[in-house]
């Protein structure tokens, strides 16, 4: 594959924790190998402590593998300071977190907002259009000025996930995006991801127990022992 097409990538990656009173560590992710061309969508699953979130967050820069490379962007992230990290997370990369992150303290619109006042964010101007077209089709057009405290589970959710796309990123990393939605809060947020995937081009790599969600990405990867291994190519 022509590295140029290439969002993210990870090349023999291991990540292990060491335990404090246990002389063996914990080897989360053994041997992960992962190349995710620009625009593509891939669903990572696997069971509750297979290491997904580990992932994601190698892949965001937000930790450092123990040994192997993470590369997105053409840029090994840990060869970065943090200042370069913070950077192309701004400038490229969205991310869902599983537990949301809002600020309690700031509405829904100041939260989806928060990315656009980072120094060199993108298109700072037609940001608040868009955070407002965005949360309508999230379902949330009426709820601008509630604080996260006000807000139900699922509803935090999808404002995380407005969040993550407000400057347009060309990688998503969502974790568990539809984890405490309804059904048909799920499908409609499935949506959006698939038209902004389709339409806009944005890459990303979603971590899910729902196989519906899975089965809207193009490939679905199963984390497994520490290695990821393809459960089924679409076309
Ligand atoms: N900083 C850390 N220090 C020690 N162990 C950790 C650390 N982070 C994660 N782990 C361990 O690594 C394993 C994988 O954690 P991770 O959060 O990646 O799982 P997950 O697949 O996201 O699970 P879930 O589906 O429940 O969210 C867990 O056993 C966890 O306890
Ligand atoms: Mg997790």
């Amino acid at each position: 594959m022509n590295n140029d097409a290439q969002i993210a990538q990870m090349e023999h990656v291991a990540r292990w924790f060491q335990q404090p009173d246990r002389t063996e560590r914990l080897e989360v992710l053994r041997d992960v190998s992962l190349q995710v061309a620009a625009g593509e969508s891939l669903a990572v699953v696997g069971p509750s402590g297979s290491g997904k979130s580990t992932l994601l967050n190698l892949l965001a820069g937000l930790d450092r593998p123990s040994s192997g490379r993470v590369t997105v962007d053409g840029r090994e992230v840990s060869g970065l300071d943090d200042d370069a990290r913070s950077r192309l997370r701004c400038e490229r990369i969205g991310i869902v977190f599983q537990l949301h992150h809002l600020l309690p303290q700031c509405s829904v619109m100041e939260n989806v907002l928060i990315p656009t006042l980072a120094p060199g964010a993108p298109e700072a101007a037609s940001a608040p259009r868009r955070a407002s077209d965005l949360l309508e089709r999230v379902g949330l057009a009426d709820r601008l000025d509630h604080r996260p405290g006000q807000l139900s589970g699922g509803e935090r959710q999808r404002v995380a996930v407005v969040r993550a796309l407000i400057n347009r990123p060309a990688l998503l990393l969502a974790d568990e995006p539809t984890g405490s939605l309804d059904r048909a809060a799920s499908e409609s947020l499935a949506d959006l991801l698939a038209e902004l995937n389709r339409e806009q081009g944005v890459a990303m790599v979603t971590v899910t127990h729902s196989m519906r969600l899975a089965e809207r990405m193009g490939r679905v990867l199963q984390l497994d022992d520490g290695t990821l291994r393809t459960d089924g190519e679409r076309a």
